[in-house]
C-alpha cells in the first residue's frame, strides 16, 4: 500500500473505538468473500450509476467489470458502489432539477466511504456534469469514464441518430410533411443501441470536456459505446486510477482556471451545446473559478467551429470518433491552449499534444484555417431584458435573424405555451418573437422548454425559424434561433417577466445584446405587483428552490459553491 493509501481502514465507522470498528469492517467486508489479502490492498471506489430508467448507461456493468479488471491488474481492489443516476428523458419535471442530488450524493459517498481514489462512470446529460461536481468538491483523485455515444440507426437509406434528427422529424410531423405512420417508423429507428445521443450533444459536449479538462484519459470521450475500444479504455481507466496512488493528483489540480479555459474553447469548437456552460460554470464553480460572459465571449470570438457535426452540421459522435476526437481536435486549437495544463496522469497538455496524429478525416474535423465557421458557437448576450447574462448558440441559429426585432408573443408559463401554440386563433406571424416566462431554475428546475414549438400554423406554411426567448433550457441535440437561461429568471422579477403581447423587442448577435424596447419605468411599475410563485414547502424540492443559484452561476445550490 503507498504511503496515503488506507484501504479498508479509511475512514473508520465511528463507534468510539477505532480498533473495533477497523475489525468489525473487515469482518463485514470477509462476507463479501474478499480474502485478508485482497483487503490488505489499496482501494478504488467506481462511482456506477447503472438505472432501469436510463438507456444511455445499458452498458454499464460491462464498463465496471473492464474498469474492475485495470484495478485489479494494477494491484488494488476495485469497489463499485451505486449513486443515483439520471436518464434524460426520464425524469420530471427535468433531469436538470436531479443534478445538484447526484453530485452531492457523488461527493458525500465518495467522502463516506474508504477508497483511496475513484472512477467515475458516467454518460447522460446530467450524470458526468454531476459527478465531476462532486469530484471536484470531494477532491479525492479521480478519473471521468464516460460510456459512450450510440451508434446511428437507418430509415429508408438515410442515417438517424437521437436526437437531431428526433427533433427534425417531429418538426416536419407538425407541418404535416411526415405522416403518422412514417413517425411511428422513424421513432423505432432514432435510438438503436446503447449509449448517449448520437450527436454533438449535452453528453458528447461534456464528454469533450472531461477529457480536455484532463479528467479522462485521452482518447476516450468520443468511442461509441457498443465499440469494443470503449471496453478497453475502461480497462485502462482502471489501471490509471491505481496510478493516482501514487501520484496523488485531486481534481483540484486538474480543473483549474487554466484548464476550464480550455474546455471552453472545446465547447465552442465543436459547437457544443448550450446546456454545457451551465454545468461547467457549476464545476468550476465548485473550485472558486469564475466564468464571466465578457471572456465567455472573447474566448468565443477567438475559437473556431471546427467540428461538422449535427446538429451545428452534418456528421455524427461515430464519424467524430473515427476522424480523430478531441485530440485532433485540441490539435488545431493548439495556439490557443494553455499547455501547461496537467491531467489525471500529471502529463501536460504540451506533451499529450507533441506527437501529430497519423490521419484526421477533415470532412469531420476541420483544419483551424478552414473552419465551419470563423467564431465560436456560442455567445452571452445582456440587455435589458437580461441584465446578468443569456446564452444563444449563435453555431445552430440563422443568420438571417441575428439582427432582429419584433413583437413579442408571451407565454406566461409551460401550460399556457402548450395549451395556446397551436391555437389557430393565435395571434402571430413571421417575424413576431416567441418569449416563454417562468420556465427557469426557481420556476419550475429549468427545463429544455426553450426551443419552443413554431407554431403549428406558421410552420405549416413554410417557416422554418423564429427568434424564441425564455428563461429556460434547451436540449443540446436541438437548433434555431433560440435565446436561453435569460436571468434574472421571470420567477424571481427579472425583467422577462415584464414583456406583454405586442412589445417590441430587439436581437442583436453583432452587439451580443437582448433589449425590451419599453421605457426602464414602464418595466420597474410593471414589475412592482410582482410576486413569486408558491415555495415547496418539503424535501429536496424546498431545498433546490431555495438555494439553486441563477444560470449564470451554474444553477448550483448556493452552499455547494467555492
Ligand atoms: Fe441520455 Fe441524450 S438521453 S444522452
Amino acid at each position: 500500500m503507498t504511503e496515503e493509501a488506507h484501504g479498508i481502514a479509511g475512514g473508520l465507522t465511528n463507534y468510539g473505538d477505532p480498533d473495533f470498528a477497523r475489525y468489525l469492517r473487515r469482518s463485514f467486508a470477509r462476507s463479501m468473500g474478499l480474502s485478508s489479502e485482497m483487503l490488505d490492498k489499496p482501494i478504488i471506489g467506481i462511482a456506477m450509476t447503472p438505472s432501469g430508467f436510463n438507456n444511455c448507461h445499458r452498458t454499464m456493468d460491462e464498463l465496471v467489470e473492464a474498469v474492475s479488471r485495470g484495478v485489479l491488474a494494477a494491484g488494488a481492489l476495485p469497489r463499485p458502489f451505486p449513486t443515483v443516476s439520471l436518464g434524460e428523458v426520464f425524469l420530471n419535471p427535468t433531469s436538470m432539477m436531479y443534478r445538484n442530488l447526484m453530485a452531492m450524493d457523488t461527493e458525500e459517498m465518495i467522502g463516506a466511504q474508504p477508497m483511496d481514489a475513484v472512477v467515475l462512470i458516467g454518460g447522460c446529460d446530467k450524470t458526468v456534469p454531476a459527478q465531476l461536481m462532486g469530484a471536484a468538491s470531494a477532491d479525492v483523485p479521480a478519473i471521468q469514464l464516460v460510456t459512450g455515444p450510440m451508434s446511428t440507426g437507418r430509415y429508408r437509406g438515410q442515417r438517424l441518430g437521437a436526437c437531431t434528427d428526433c427533433r427534425s422529424f417531429w418538426g416536419k410531423y407538425r407541418a404535416g410533411s411526415v405522416s403518422a405512420q412514417e413517425i411511428a417508423e422513424i421513432e423505432a429507428q432514432l435510438s438503436v443501441t446503447a449509449g448517449t445521443c448520437a450527436v454533438m450533444g449535452t453528453a458528447s459536449t461534456m464528454a469533450c470536456i472531461a477529457e480536455t479538462l484532463g479528467m479522462s484519459l485521452p482518447g476516450t470521450a468520443a468511442i461509441p459505446a457498443v465499440n469494443a475500444h470503449r471496453l478497453v479504455a475502461a480497462e485502462m481507466t482502471g489501471r490509471a486510477a491505481v496510478r493516482l496512488l501514487t501520484t496523488r493528483i485531486r481534481p483540484s489540480q486538474v480543473i483549474t482556471e487554466k484548464s476550464v479555459e480550455n474546455a471552453l474553447r472545446m465547447l465552442m469548437c465543436v459547437g457544443g451545446s448550450t446546456n454545457a456552460i451551465v454545468h461547467l460554470t457549476a464545476i468550476a464553480g465548485r473550485l472558486g473559478i469564475r466564468i464571466t460572459p465578457d471572456r465567455l465571449n472573447q474566448i468565443s470570438d477567438e475559437t473556431p467551429v471546427l467540428v461538422d457535426l449535427k446538429p451545428v452540421g452534418e456528421g455524427y459522435m461515430e464519424d467524430f470518433h473515427a476522424a480523430g476526437g478531441v485530440g485532433a481536435v485540441l490539435r488545431e486549437l493548439k495556439p490557443l491552449l494553455h499547455l501547461d495544463t496537467v491531467d489525471v496522469e500529471g502529463t501536460t497538455l504540451a506533451e499529450r499534444l507533441a506527437e501529430p496524429m497519423p490521419w484526421v478525416d477533415r470532412a469531420v474535423i476541420r483544419p483551424f484555417a478552414d473552419p465551419v465557421s470563423k467564431v465560436g458557437g456560442l455567445i452571452a448576450l445582456r440587455g435589458s431584458l437580461a441584465p446578468d447574462g443569456a446564452i444563444f448558440k449563435r453555431a445552430a441559429a440563422t443568420p438571417g435573424l441575428f439582427e432582429s426585432e419584433g413583437r413579442a408573443v408571451v407565454f406566461t408559463g409551460l401550460e399556457d405555451l402548450s395549451a395556446r401554440i397551436d391555437d389557430p386563433d393565435l395571434d402571430v406571424v413571421e417575424g413576431d418573437i416567441l418569449v416563454l416566462q417562468n420556465a427557469g431554475p426557481h420556476a419550475c428546475g429549468m427545463p429544455e422548454a426553450g426551443y419552443l414549438p413554431i407554431p403549428k400554423k406558421l410552420a405549416q406554411a413554410g417557416v422554418k425559424d423564429m427568434v424564441r426567448i425564455s428563461d429556460a433550457r434547451m436540449s443540446g441535440t436541438a437548433f434555431g434561433t433560440i435565446v436561453l437561461h435569460v436571468a434574472p429568471e421571470a420567477a424571481i422579477g427579472g425583467p422577462l417577466g415584464a414583456v406583454r403581447n405586442g412589445d417590441r423587442i430587439r436581437l442583436s448577435v453583432a452587439e451580443k445584446r437582448i433589449d425590451l424596447l419599453v421605457a426602464p419605468d414602464e418595466i420597474a411599475r410593471r414589475l412592482e405587483g410582482f410576486t413569486p410563485p408558491p415555495r415547496p414547502v418539503r424535501g429536496y424540492k424546498a431545498l433546490y428552490r431555495n438555494t439553486v443559484t441563477q444560470a449564470p452561476l451554474g444553477c448550483d445550490f448556493d452552499f455547494l459553491t467555492g
